[in-house]
């Protein structure tokens, strides 16, 4: 009854395990969700009001698959501020959300067999959105530093059809890590000379923490060939489902045919509300408000391992973003491991099925956004109670 490619897409065991975290009794380390208490509902309540107001027939209209022309003017705009990216809004496409333009990615680019290149580990809904169109997923190695560019080049050297390379160089989904200035430099140069298409995905990249800021690959990019991807989601509300591309013409001219076919258009009022919240309030002073609270969340996890994990287990310590990532002793299996956690009442997402091609059992992802921080303390601590119990199974 179904096509082909649904026998590559499996309901995922974890994934179903993990609903049970809706109960709120669960320490839930496990989500991607922003902060709630930090969503500006009030003047959202103003903001709805005046795009009702003042462009009510519009807002609740059909509009341009492109995206609403202000909004795509004022994301030019904060591109070139924040991030030193020359671009006009005839080079940014709106799109429902960043998700939906990995799923469009795959649909332009990726014929059956078509090799995709991805971080190991990489965010685990790339690898679900890329799947439906059939690639082969080569991982890269990557450390602290990022991607490992060596490694890189012997995989593009050896492989016919590499079509596409998918990163995310700040702090990175799963594990937290930001890439160096000295590996964005060399990536682009290795681009550069291969020419292929690459994603960069950012949705958190403007949140961070403490330390310098990075040039996106982007910023870097002189042959047009960085395709970046970026979100409302994690810098504001991710409810409204609204994201952009920002890419050469040559690219962004097909995102915007295919994505005529797929939904016509992202959401009309949201990007309106988006575009009134910019101009009415300070979105900046939003993101430093976030960044605040996560960097407390970030600090009193780290603080609470520190104390309570054993010393076996080694993680990341990521300068921004929501995430963190744990290296559990190689006898330690993640997702056994969540079981028993279960039990316990805390979750986490074990790292397996963040490597496309699976294999890696060791190893699991954190949230720190989502949990106020007295939780963040309780919930770590009975992680590591079941980490020292299956650690002495061992020993
Ligand atoms: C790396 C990465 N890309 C894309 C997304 C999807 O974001 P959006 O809400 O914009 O669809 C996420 C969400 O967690 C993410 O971590």
């Amino acid at each position: 009854m179904f096509a082909k490619r649904m026998e590559s897409l499996k309901v995922s065991a974890i994934r179903e395990i993990l609903k049970i975290t809706v109960n709120p009794e669960i320490i839930s380390f496990a989500g991607g969700l922003p902060a709630p208490e930090l969503f500006p509902i009030e003047e959202m309540k103003r903001v709805a009001m005046a795009v009702l107001n003042d462009s009510g027939s519009e807002a609740l209209q059909y509009s341009m698959t492109e995206g609403f022309l202000p909004l795509r003017k004022q994301i030019a705009d904060r591109m070139k501020d924040k991030l030193n990216i020359d671009l006009t809004y005839e080079n940014i496409q709106i799109i429902s959300g960043s998700q939906q333009g990995l799923d469009l990615s795959g649909k332009l680019f990726i014929d059956e067999g078509d090799v995709i290149l991805c971080e190991s580990p990489t965010y685990l809904a790339a690898i679900s959105a890329f799947k439906a169109y059939g690639p082969k997923f080569i991982e890269v190695p990557t450390d602290d530093d990022g991607m490992i560019i060596s490694e890189l080049e012997k995989i593009i050297t050896k492989t016919s059809k590499v079509k596409l390379i998918y990163v995310i160089p700040d702090f990175q989904n799963p594990t937290g890590r930001t890439w160096s200035l000295k590996r964005r430099q060399q990536f682009m140069e290795l681009i550069n000379r291969y020419e292929i298409p690459v994603i960069e995905d950012n949705p958190y990249g403007e949140l961070r923490f403490e330390g310098e800021r990075l040039p996106a690959l982007k910023s870097l990019d002189s042959k047009g060939l960085v395709i970046f991807f970026s979100t409302f989601s994690k810098i504001f509300c991710p409810g409204l489902r609204v994201g952009w591309i920002a890419a050469d013409k040559k690219f962004l001219e097909k995102y915007t045919l295919i994505k005529q076919g797929t939904d016509l258009h992202t959401s009309s009022i949201s990007q309106q509300e988006i575009s009134k919240f910019i101009e009415l309030y300070d979105l900046d002073a939003n993101i430093e408000k976030i960044k605040s609270v996560y960097k407390q969340r970030r600090d009193i996890m780290i603080e609470t391992m520190k104390k309570e994990f054993p010393p076996e287990v080694n993680y990341t310590y990521p300068q921004g973003g929501l995430f963190l990532w744990v290296e559990l002793p190689s006898h330690i299996k993640a997702e056994a491991l969540l079981l028993t956690c279960l039990e316990h009442k805390v979750a986490f997402v074990p790292g397996d099925s963040f490597f496309p091609n699976g294999g890696v059992e060791n190893t699991l992802r954190l949230n720190y956004s989502n949990m106020p921080e007295e939780r963040i303390v309780e919930g770590i601590k009975r992680l590591a109670k079941v980490i020292k119990e299956y650690n002495r199974i061992k020993a």
